[in-house]
């Protein structure tokens, strides 16, 4: 008798759906296609030669460690080395107790979802907001209340709305999901006075911030604003850091800071999950770090991205049809385009595909799929040429859609 699957997965797996990204980047694996889709660095500019020198001493000189089992917390040096670019940054009262390394920031997502969400748990998270936070955070069942964006962020008097709604009806909100800098997919970051007021919230409600910034760091323009988590003087704040747009995604890792408490439930929780981070790419990273390349590379990769956000910016300028609008984002790697609503960029998208052009339908980022006329385009990866041709043939395509 052949076997029915589907009958042995779990309810908690039926809730786990494909990621609507993940499945039409397949129909994008052609390379006629000019993908402003993905969200994935240059690689161009990955310091290929320092990290194969860097490897190489390690595996010969420090192999019978970075080939070894580490500890699930991290590898000392390397948390050490995070708890002191944290403490220069500015986070009040940080110790390598407040800090895990994790496998990347996408397993912080996850180990949040494990340790907080019960079935049927609310979670406030921003509209639009990132993919794969929304997937990890469904396959815990929690229920989502969206809180819209413009161009500061997320706008904090509906926020304070929802919050209060929500204690009026007795719902259990186990944490507000904020992407402040550059959002994925938005591009937009939170200004200095929502985020004063957000953290006013998380006080008087009592829930706590999971504050994911993989692109504070990818600042091109503009002046910083302090992140939740040094602004945050009570210990509200989970932040979720990465390397995979500060250095590269294939080493997979990334941190956490947090609570001491919420901390060793995450060390537990990740104990199930992988033991530990891969130890070999902890020992590369930190001698990155410790070599003093990181201000290097993160300098060359701001440079770079500024001039290819700028030549999409022009592009969008010259070929977009009046009626769309747009974001001009400070850093990272999207802009977010907003269509008439008539417009239906997921029914549009095959017709993209013919046209040899792709980019992220807007309905992805929305945990009930309810916006349709938005699209994010990704200028890190793409080529300035293929900027230039990618945004001409979506214009093209655009202005037909238009009445
Ligand atoms: C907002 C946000 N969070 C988390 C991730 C996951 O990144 P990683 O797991 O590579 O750190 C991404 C990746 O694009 C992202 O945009």
């Amino acid at each position: 008798m052949v076997l029915e699957w589907g009958k042995k997965f779990s309810v908690r797996s039926k809730a786990m759906k494909a990621s609507a990204i993940r499945e039409l980047l397949k129909l994008v694996d052609n390379p006629e296609i000019i993908s402003l889709a993905g969200g994935m660095p240059d690689p161009t500019l990955f310091p290929k030669k320092v990290l194969a020198e860097i490897s190489r001493d390690i595996f010969l000189n420090h192999g019978n460690k970075a080939l070894q089992y580490g500890a699930t917390e991290g590898i000392p040096a390397l948390r050490e080395a995070l708890v002191n670019i944290g403490i220069e940054e500015g986070i009040q009262n940080l110790a390598k107790e407040n800090l895990i390394v994790t496998t990347a920031s996408q397993q912080g997502l996850d180990l949040a979802g494990k340790v907080f969400i019960d079935p049927g748990d609310a979670i406030i998270v921003e509209a639009p907001s990132y993919v794969g936070g929304l997937q990890a955070f469904r396959a815990y069942e929690a229920d989502f209340i969206t809180v819209p964006l413009d161009n500061d962020g997320i706008k904090t008097d509906i926020l304070e709305g929802k919050l209060r709604e929500a204690k009026e009806n007795g719902v259990n909100v186990k944490f507000m999901y904020l992407i402040p800098n550059f959002q994925n997919p938005s591009g937009v970051t939170l200004s200095f006075e929502r985020r004063k007021k957000i953290l006013e919230l998380s006080h008087q409600y009592d829930v706590p911030i999971i504050e994911d910034d993989p692109y504070g760091e990818i600042r091109f323009e503009g002046e910083k604003i302090p992140s939740l988590v040094e602004m945050d003087n009570i210990g509200n704040v989970i932040a979720l850091r990465t390397f995979s747009k500060i250095l590269a995604p294939g080493l997979r890792l990334g941190w956490m800071i947090a609570d001491k408490e919420a901390i060793n439930k995450f060390v537990i929780a990740k104990q199930g999950s992988d033991l530990c981070s891969p130890s070999s790419t902890q020992y590369i990273a930190y001698e990155f770090i410790r070599q003093g390349h990181l201000q290097q590379y993160l300098e060359l990769v701001r440079q770079t991205y500024k001039k290819k956000k700028d030549l999409m910016l022009q592009a969008i300028e010259k070929y977009f049809p009046k009626e769309a609008e747009w974001t001009k984002p400070e850093g990272g790697m999207f802009i977010w385009v907003t269509l008439p609503d008539y417009v239906d960029t997921t029914e549009m998208f095959k017709e993209a595909i013919e046209e040899k052009v792709a980019y992220v339908i807007g309905s992805a980022f929305y945990p009930r799929g309810e916006d349709k006329h938005h699209m994010r385009l990704n200028f890190s990866l793409p080529t300035p040429e293929q900027i230039d041709e990618g945004i001409k043939r979506l214009g093209i395509l655009l202005k037909k859609k238009i009445h």
